[in-house]
């Protein structure tokens, strides 16, 4: 590199470094009711957080409420929301018939301790809805899902170890990325590439005897929104069947690419799926389903069933919620519709991107995206190498200004409430953002 490029370099950090500067304290002063409050927080809980991933830089706006696509925060700023809860708020926030339903449950009485009307109407359609799942057993969370479905493809099997992908994230517990987390749950974890079939098949090779299961999100959501590959996919499917491995799909935020899943447009049918986010309605949600012969070892009047407790399993907010949602909301034609949008979306953002030359891009599938601050293809997660963090914040805060609501990451997911109009505004407040700091993103 020559000294005037490296000159160069410097100078474009330096200008980062003061956009980053200028947007940040037009920030703390735009929202001092959120900033004490989440200053105050910290005596009570570590960095005022209770759950890390709604920490941001410099500090995440308390939000006082929300309405349909709307969120508005403590300082009476109102946002789209872009962020729809990490694509749990599919449907909003206050769909009438989803509020309806919830609140007729609750008035009927909570904490019944014991089976109520909704958990098997709702269980009826996750059956007929995913080709894999012939029967499902209700959690709290999807964390609680995989940790759920390992444990059942570990019983059926006999079987110890599970293969997972380099930089995947299925739950707190069940982190793949960066070297782990000290707080995983400790299997015995086999590493493999993501996106990689002679990779992944090497790795199934030398462990097939060992191998209970397989877990694998069709598009890797936390890990940067990248797709699977379905030839991966196809090859993943017939060699864990070929050994008798389970192969297990996490669709706890897939699930909404289609009305039977990601897997019904991969036409890829996995042995169990774990579901979670909006199926709750809005409220704590989890499921994890599949083969009779495998979810057959939870039935508790067959010898030799294995527990499987919860208390708030089958509470009566989400089972309602989640059954009011599927049954009249998220029909499979709405699922269609907004996977198209989201299609149509991402296209559109890609588009502004390429026309400025930005070395940017959002990858992702259907209603769910992610933006890179990288210009080459991205297929797997250590593609994403040299991506520069400072960049994402910058674009992150500006939006935030402009009255738009998204992860720092660049993480976004579009919901039923939006209208069209939603849509175009944040296209225009982008563009805004993109032509004051296309220097620095190019
Ligand atoms: C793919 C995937 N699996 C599992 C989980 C964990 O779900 P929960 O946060 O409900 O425990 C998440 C959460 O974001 C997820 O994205």
């Amino acid at each position: 590199m020559s000294v005037f490029q490296t000159k160069q370099d410097q100078s474009g950090d330096n200008r980062l470094k003061s956009a980053l500067g200028d947007v940040t304290e037009r920030f703390i002063a735009a929202n001092p009711e959120s900033h004490a409050r989440w200053k105050k927080a910290h005596d009570v809980m570590p960095g005022g957080n209770t759950r890390t991933v709604l920490h941001y830089d410099p500090f995440p706006l308390t939000m006082a409420g929300g309405d349909g696509a709307y969120l508005h925060d403590l300082d009476g700023h109102r946002f789209t929301d872009f962020l729809g809860e990490y694509s749990a708020g599919l449907y909003g926030h206050s769909n009438p018939l989803i509020l309806k339903a919830i609140k007729d449950a609750i008035d009927d009485g909570m904490v019944l301790g014991a089976p109520n009307r909704w958990e098997a109407k709702l269980a009826a359609i996750i059956c007929q809805r995913f080709a894999s799942i012939d029967q499902v057993r209700f959690t709290n969370s999807g964390t609680e899902a995989n940790l759920m479905a390992l444990g059942a493809a570990r019983a059926f099997t006999g079987r110890d170890k599970v293969m997972v992908f380099d930089g995947a994230y299925h739950g707190g517990v069940l982190y793949f990325a960066h070297g782990g987390s000290p707080v995983n749950v400790p299997f015995t974890f086999v590493y493999a590439p993501y996106n990689d079939s002679v990779g992944m098949l090497k790795a199934i090779t030398g462990n097939a005897t060992d191998l209970a299961a397989v877990l694998i999100e069709p598009m890797m959501g936390a890990g940067g929104c990248l797709p699977a590959d379905r030839e991966f996919l196809d090859a993943l499917r017939n060699e864990t069947e070929r050994h008798g491995i389970i192969l297990i799909f996490d669709e706890v935020m897939t699930s909404r690419s289609a009305a039977g899943g990601l897997q019904q447009r991969l036409g890829i049918t996995p042995d169990i799926t774990t579901l979670g986010k909006y199926l709750g309605g809005g409220a704590s949600f989890g499921a994890f389903g599949g083969r009779a012969d495998i979810m057959g070892q939870f039935d508790p009047t067959s010898a030799n069933s294995i527990g499987h407790a919860g208390t708030f399993n089958n509470n009566v907010m989400s089972m309602a919620g989640g059954y009011t949602g599927l049954s009249q909301i998220f029909t499979a034609q709405a699922a269609d519709a907004l996977f198209k949008r989201g299609e149509d979306f991402r296209a559109r953002l890609n588009a502004m991107i390429s026309e400025r030359n930005l070395a940017m891009q959002y990858t992702g599938v259907g209603s769910i995206m992610g933006l890179h601050t990288v210009g080459h293809p991205i297929r797997i997660p250590a593609d994403t190498a040299g991506e520069m963090p400072e960049k994402a914040t910058l674009l992150h805060l500006e939006m935030m200004m402009r009255g738009f609501v998204y992860a720092q990451r660049g993480y976004m997911t579009l919901s039923l409430a939006m209208s069209d109009q939603d849509l175009d505004n944040f296209v225009s407040a982008f563009d805004e953002v993109l032509s004051i700091h296309a220097d620095l993103l190019a």
